[in-house]
């Protein structure tokens, strides 16, 4: 599957939205390594922190399949500019995906392919924790 296209299954998944608060609709298409697709949306609450984003939709949904090799994953909204993910989606794309592409697309359809580490440079990672663990107090 190429990017257009799971751009396009980004888009068709922000229809699911549930942003009765924001009004700010999100979709998210993530592409496994052997070429399929999950999707997701945002999905908000009256509790406004309890929020998930489009992109932790997807990733929990793959995730809690027994997916766990990804390739992509592509964001839409009705913007005319890129939606990028916020930063707790990095964190979480990075941790349960890995360094993949990351697909930005605008309501015209252009888009613009980032890698995760150039938007969450020197991220802390399990192997930090590892690192701080073997310390002595
Ligand atoms: N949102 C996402 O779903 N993904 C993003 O990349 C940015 C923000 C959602 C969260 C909330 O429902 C709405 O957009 C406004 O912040």
């Amino acid at each position: 599957m190429d990017y257009a296209e799971l751009a396009s299954r980004a888009g068709k998944a922000k229809r699911n939205s549930y942003s009765p608060y924001s009004r700010f609709r999100v979709g998210a298409a993530l592409l496994t390594a052997d070429g399929r697709v999950f999707t997701g949306c945002n999905v908000e609450n009256s509790s406004y922190g309890l929020t998930i984003c489009a992109e932790r939709t997807a990733l929990f949904k793959a995730v809690s399949e027994g997916e766990h090799s990804f390739k992509a994953i592509a964001i839409a909204s009705d913007e005319d500019s890129f939606t990028p993910p916020c930063g707790a989606c990095r964190q979480v794309i990075l941790e349960l995906a890995g360094n993949v592409d990351v697909v930005l697309t605008k309501k015209n359809g252009s888009s613009r392919v980032f890698k995760v580490l150039e938007l969450l440079p020197h991220p802390f990672e399990g192997k930090n924790l590892k690192k701080a663990r073997r310390k002595k107090p």
